[in-house]
């Protein structure tokens, strides 16, 4: 009865370490991401204005699609701009360039003005130069502070995630040229 036992403690044990080596042999393989995913992480709060000119000789947003329907519609459905927007350190549009917003807004609202924007903000100041952040989300301009997503970024901003908050600085309504004060922050 005792060998018996004795036995089957060993077995036991040899089946235990048998799993557990399973499962670390297992979770090796997945070691490796998990460290990359839970490197320290850094929390990075940025502060810039946006400046968004569709008039005069060089606007810095075109338009470059609409629906038929577009013109009839209060809320300019369906219009699609491209931009290719300064960002500046204060809202003088002759303070420090700190980089640049490309990419595209267009109206997605009907009962009222909801820009769906996809951005990228790519930076060129200081240690940031080289880096950006990508925006995606929808813009409800006309509120006086709206919140969108931030979902990537590259090089010092790489696995960012967080939110941008945007507040209308100046808007002309005649034309649509607008500055914007954003507020970003970003784990990454
Ligand atoms: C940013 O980096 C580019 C390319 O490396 C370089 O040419 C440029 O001078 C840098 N700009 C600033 C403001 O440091
Ligand atoms: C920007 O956002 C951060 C974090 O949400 C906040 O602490 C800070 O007060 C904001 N700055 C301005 C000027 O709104």
């Amino acid at each position: 009865m005792a060998k018996l036992s004795v036995v089957l403690i060993a077995l036991l044990f040899s089946l235990v370490a048998n799993i557990t080596f399973a499962q670390s042999f297992k979770e090796e393989k997945w070691a490796t991401r998990l460290k990359f995913q839970r490197k320290k992480e850094t929390v990075t709060n940025i502060q810039f204005y946006f400046h968004d000119t569709l008039s005069g000789k060089n606007p810095s947003a075109v338009r470059v699609a609409e629906a038929t329907e577009t013109e009839k519609s209060p809320t300019l459905f369906g219009v699609i701009m491209m931009a290719d927007d300064p960002l500046t350190e204060t809202p003088d549009p002759n303070s420090k360039l700190l980089g640049r917003a490309q990419g595209l807004y267009g109206s997605a609202g009907q009962q009222e003005m909801g820009l769906i924007m996809a951005m990228n903000f790519g930076f060129i100041d200081g240690i940031y130069n080289g880096s950006s952040i990508s925006l995606l989300g929808k813009n409800s301009a006309m509120h006086p502070v709206r919140e969108m997503p931030i979902v990537g970024g590259t090089g010092l901003f790489r696995l960012a995630r967080g939110y941008a908050i945007a507040q209308t600085h100046w808007i002309d309504l005649t034309t649509g040229d607008a500055i914007v004060g954003y507020n970003v922050t970003v784990v990454h």
